[in-house]
């Protein structure tokens, strides 16, 4: 079964909590709920991840290399920042939706650069939440056409 794996980056946890006129009310575990019952529409095994961590986030992306068919990264601020982040999911080969629950190109400046943009098939930001069944949908269309 074609199984894809959300992964989420720096302060996504507090999701909820965290400036809800930008991020909305819906907490990451609510999202995670939603992410299943979308995945199980879909037919497709989801691993739904969070960390903190750069380096969490980069071990998580080299162990999906084998494990999952496709990623779907909000990597929140490393977005705009991580080399490495990018290097890492170049190395693994894997398809990438980047991921963002606020419209970062109507924000602050600095928001507009992506290392993850560059690296990744699409991008999908500006739905809140919805944003995560979008990507889903998205990847199992991608996956699907590249079979
Ligand atoms: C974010 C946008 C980033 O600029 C910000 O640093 C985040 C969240 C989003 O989902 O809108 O942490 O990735």
């Amino acid at each position: 079964m074609t199984s894809i794996l959300i992964l989420n980056g720096p302060n996504l946890n507090l999701l909820g909590t965290r400036q809800p006129q930008v991020y909305g009310t819906t907490t990451l575990a609510d999202i995670e709920t939603m992410c299943r019952v979308r995945a199980k529409a879909l037919s497709v095994d989801l691993a739904f991840d969070q960390t903190n961590s750069e380096g969490a986030l980069i071990d998580t992306i080299h162990a999906a290399r084998g494990a999952h068919d496709g990623i779907i990264l909000n990597a929140g601020a490393y977005t705009h920042t991580s080399i490495a982040l990018m290097d890492a999911l170049t190395s693994v080969e894997l398809p990438v939706i980047e991921l963002h629950l606020s419209n970062i190109h109507a924000r602050e400046t600095f928001r507009h650069q992506s290392y993850i943009s560059k690296v990744a098939v699409g991008v999908i930001c500006g739905f809140g939440a919805q944003g995560y069944e979008l990507a889903l949908d998205a990847m199992v269309g991608h996956l699907e056409r590249a079979a």
